[in-house]
């Protein structure tokens, strides 16, 4: 199965349905970026702090995996240069709606974050990279697309799922309350699922999920040429996911440039 035009399909349809992640900003937010008042997300629901951004105004950014209407909007009031990037076309397309509401300027590319042959070596400041790459197998390449389209020094801002939260069964858990441990390291919905459960899924039109290890996530940011210089744990703030009543659902990392 082709994960990326399945994922794209499915993300274009939780776009149609107004998705938590494809709800768009309204007016105030926007108007309050405008005015150096801001927060945005990497993960579900603590705010990035703001001293992980720097100076922003005028700078090059790219959004990686972020349409839906929410982080290019505010980050382009904010007075940055702002490139959203993503697989899917009607995320893309909110992103552009808010940017047109609020005469806005954003510009928007349509593509897989695994190949950024789109952009030059070297043409961003900043990449922000929100909770995301649990859509894709691999993640070797998007953390060295990252190092070479930011220049020297540049700053990588990304989210990831707690690797640990593949383990349960979460239809299970939904049902029962109980986390029942379910599959091995480094999951994927196509190899770890059983096939009834896999083919009923793929018929709903979900997204195909993939978990990744912390050597995958952390250390493929170090190998690519990175030096991670922050780090945070979010628990998430959705009291119906069983697992976010015991422990963190997501991390953060801020990132440089180094070499
Ligand atoms: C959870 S949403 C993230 C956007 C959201 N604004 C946020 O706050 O996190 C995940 C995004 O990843 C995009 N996506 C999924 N697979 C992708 C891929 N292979 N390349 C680029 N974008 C992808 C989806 O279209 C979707 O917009």
């Amino acid at each position: 199965m082709n994960h990326l035009e399945h994922n794209r399909k499915a993300w274009n349809q939780r776009a149609a349905a107004g998705d938590v992640w494809s709800t768009p900003v309204p007016a105030e937010i926007i108007a309050q970026a405008r005015a150096g008042r801001w927060q945005i997300v990497l993960t579900p629901s603590r705010p990035v702090p703001m001293e992980w951004f720097g100076e922003l105004r005028d700078k090059d950014v790219l959004c990686l995996a972020s349409g839906g209407g929410q982080q290019a909007p505010v980050l382009a009031a904010a007075g940055a240069r702002v490139v959203s990037f993503d697989l899917a076309d009607d995320q893309l397309a909110l992103d552009q709606r808010v940017a047109e509401r609020e005469g806005l300027s954003i510009r928007c590319v349509r593509g897989d974050m695994t190949d950024l042959s789109a952009f030059a070596d070297a043409s961003f400041d900043l990449v922000f990279h929100p909770v995301s790459n649990v859509f894709i197998p691999e993640l070797a390449r998007v953390w060295r697309e990252c190092h070479r389209v930011l220049r020297p020094g540049g700053t990588l801002l990304a989210g990831f799922m707690n690797p640990a939260l593949f383990m349960f069964d979460h239809d299970e858990a939904d049902r029962s309350g109980e986390l029942i441990v379910r599959h091995t390291l480094p999951y994927s919905d196509l190899a770890c699922l059983a096939p009834e459960v896999l083919q009923a899924q793929v018929a709903r039109g979900e997204a195909l999920n993939f978990g990744h290890s912390l050597e995958a996530q952390l250390g493929g940011q170090i190998d690519a040429g990175f030096a991670i210089v922050g780090l945070y744990e979010d628990q998430g703030n959705d009291a119906s996911w069983v697992y976010s009543r015991h422990g963190p659902v997501a991390v953060a990392t801020r990132a440089l440039k180094t070499r």
